[in-house]
Parts: C-alpha cells; sequence; structure tokens
C-alpha cells in the first residue's frame, strides 16, 4: 500500500493539466466514485489491525492532498479562464462603446469661440433673467421702442407698475455688465441662450443662441469693425467667403449694419438657402452709441468701440444646411447623430 500511496503522489505532484478536460480526468482517476483512492479505501478494509493503525492516518492525508491539489488546480484554471479564455478568439474585434456626438450649435458655437480668441478676446457671461437696465435702457432703448413691447419680450416681473425683470432679449446686456463692472479696454464675446416671443415655426423659435461681441479702446473705428468680422468669416467658412455691410438700426450702435456673407451653400448663384439672391445676413452690428459707454460709465470723448451679435442657428444652418429650427431643440437622435462624433 505505502508503495502505491508513494507513486500516485509523486504523479500527482507532477501533474499539470493542459486543458479542463484533463483535470476533469484527473478527478475520476483519482477522486471518482470508481478512482484509485476508492480503491485504496476497499483495500485498507482488507489489512490488519496493526496495518490499519499505521495506514489510517496515511490514507487520510493523501486524501486530503488529492483534493487540496484538485482545488488549487481548478481554482487557477477559472481564473484563467476569465481573464485569458483559450477557446476565445483573440483576433476578433473588441465590443464596440458609443460615445455621444456634440449638439452642433455646440460645436459652432464652440468654433466661433475658438476664433475670436486667437484674436485676443475673453469669454464673459452673465444672467439669463435680467432687468430693464441692463437689457434695454443702458443700450439706449427709448421708452416706447417695440422692442420692449409684450409681443417681443417675456416679461416675469413688474416693479412699481412697470415691466422690469424679463428674460434677455440679447446677450448684449452681458456688454453692459461687462462696462459698468471694469475699466476699458474690454475685448470680450458673450455667448448665451436669448428669448423672444415669437410663434414657434421652422424659421422662428422662442429660444436661441447667440454669440455677441464687444471691443472697446482708444481709436477703435469702423475699420476695425470690417476687419476683425472679414477675418471671423474667412475662419468660419473659407477663404474667398465675401461679405458685404448694409446700413441699419439698433439703438445702441451708431453707424448700424447688417453684415451679409456669400453664400455658402449656392457660392452665390442662388439657392433657396440665400433666397436667390446669393447673400445671406449673418449678424448685426456697429460702432457703440456714445450714450451707451456714458449709461456704463465710460468716458465716450477718449473711448470709442464696436459691437456685433449674430445668432448661432443661422451660422449652423448654413454650415449644415439645416432648414428647420425645431430640429435644434426636439432631441431626436437620428438628426443629433449625424454630427461629428468627439471623445469628450
Ligand atoms: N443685440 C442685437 C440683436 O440681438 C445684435 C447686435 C449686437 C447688433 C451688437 C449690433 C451690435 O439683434
Amino acid at each position: 500500500m505505502q508503495d502505491k500511496i508513494d507513486q500516485y503522489t509523486a504523479e500527482i505532484n507532477a501533474f499539470t493539466p493542459a486543458n479542463a478536460d484533463e483535470l476533469e480526468a484527473f478527478r475520476i482517476k483519482y477522486l471518482g466514485t470508481k478512482g484509485l483512492i476508492k480503491d485504496l479505501f476497499e483495500e485498507f478494509k482488507t489489512v490488519g489491525l496493526e496495518e490499519k493503525r499505521v495506514f489510517g492516518k496515511v490514507l487520510n492525508q493523501f486524501k486530503q492532498l488529492t483534493e487540496a491539489k484538485y482545488n488549487d488546480l481548478k481554482e487557477n484554471f477559472n481564473s484563467q479562464l476569465t481573464t485569458h479564455n483559450s477557446q476565445q478568439d483573440l483576433t476578433l474585434p473588441g465590443d464596440g462603446f458609443a460615445v455621444g456626438s456634440r449638439h452642433p450649435l455646440s460645436l459652432v458655437r464652440n468654433e466661433i469661440i475658438d476664433i475670436f480668441k486667437r484674436l485676443g478676446f475673453v469669454v464673459a457671461e452673465g444672467p439669463e433673467i435680467e432687468d430693464d437696465w441692463h437689457n434695454f435702457s443702458a443700450l439706449n432703448f427709448p421708452e416706447e421702442h417695440p422692442a420692449r413691447d409684450m409681443q417681443d419680450t417675456f416679461f416675469i416681473k413688474k416693479n412699481n407698475g412697470k415691466d422690469d425683470i424679463a428674460l434677455r432679449t440679447h446677450t448684449s446686456s452681458v456688454q453692459v455688465r461687462m462696462m459698468e463692472n471694469g475699466k476699458p479696454p474690454f475685448r470680450a464675446i458673450m455667448p448665451g441662450r436669448v428669448y423672444r416671443n415669437e410663434a414657434i415655426s421652422a424659421r422662428a423659435h422662442c429660444f436661441f443662441h447667440q454669440v455677441e461681441g464687444l471691443y472697446i479702446d482708444e481709436n477703435v473705428s469702423f475699420a476695425d469693425l470690417k476687419q476683425t468680422l472679414y477675418h471671423f468669416v474667412q475662419e468660419l467658412y473659407g477663404e474667398g467667403t465675401k461679405v458685404r455691410f448694409r446700413p441699419s438700426y439698433f439703438p445702441f450702435t451708431e453707424p448700424s449694419a447688417e453684415m451679409d456673407v456669400s453664400c455658402t451653400i449656392c457660392k452665390g448663384a442662388g439657392c433657396n438657402m440665400c433666397k436667390y439672391s446669393g447673400w445671406v445676413e449673418i449678424l448685426g452690428c456697429g460702432m457703440v452709441d456714445p450714450n451707451v459707454l456714458e449709461n456704463c460709465g465710460i468716458d465716450s470723448k477718449k473711448y470709442t468701440g464696436f459691437a456685433f451679435g449674430m445668432g448661432i442657428e443661422r451660422i449652423t444652418n448654413l454650415k449644415y444646411v439645416i432648414r428647420d429650427l425645431r430640429l435644434f431643440s426636439e432631441n431626436d437622435e437620428r438628426f443629433l447623430k449625424q454630427f461629428k462624433t468627439e471623445i469628450i
């Protein structure tokens, strides 16, 4: 018996299974119901009393050793299986994992911000709920100006019987806050959401997004305004995009203009994006009215400056040929998924 036990022990110690089948064969050979250990116990029943005393202990130790070896190998094998399954084809591609895409308005807003940052503009932000002073009065809106009318503005609260608190209708309010709280020179852009009380359709919405800009310093001229915006358009829509300025009116700028770009879709040949004119208006601009500077505590004899404001939706429509404003806020994945995917 001792010889057998010694032989089996040597075999067991030397055993290393190459796969799960070999390990199972090992279990059956030694520990199975018809296995070698079972045979040894059968044999044990037949030996004399003296031998029983010696072998009882030896046999039990041998059984425990075999079980321990089997359990160790099995555990080892299972952990290897989970990290490295020899049955698995390692050349198969991994599971894809979905990365979100940026909203087209964010993409274009970031692009606009990048261009102006390179020109030395900083980003300024302000509240979406504004008072009359910052949204209108400081910006030289006369009392009876139609933009203050209920039709355009979502008023929220009255003060002394007068409409006072409203959802901002443009981010020019941030320009006022900046000028009030700082000292010139100023060179900043103001991205943000604005609200206007309009019926929702393909061409109008009750909220949209703007980037406005402000540049105040000594000796700033209309030529600076034109050159800055010309450069912006070349960067945004590509070299060779034409611009034209048309005289316009805003209470807070004098002189004022609207800027058109040559239609980026048809390159000026005429399409329904540019209503067959070859030109699309993208922003309003002008030299900051001296009244606005004085309202914000800036010496209008010493400082001049320009301001501009554009709707991000309009710029995006022109870039991606989107014809319905409602798509931007409906959160339809089929629409959103079409825009460049970035790893965030
Ligand atoms: N605030 C104007 C708007 O919302 C845009 C603008 C800004 C025009 C600055 C001129 C100068 O329409």
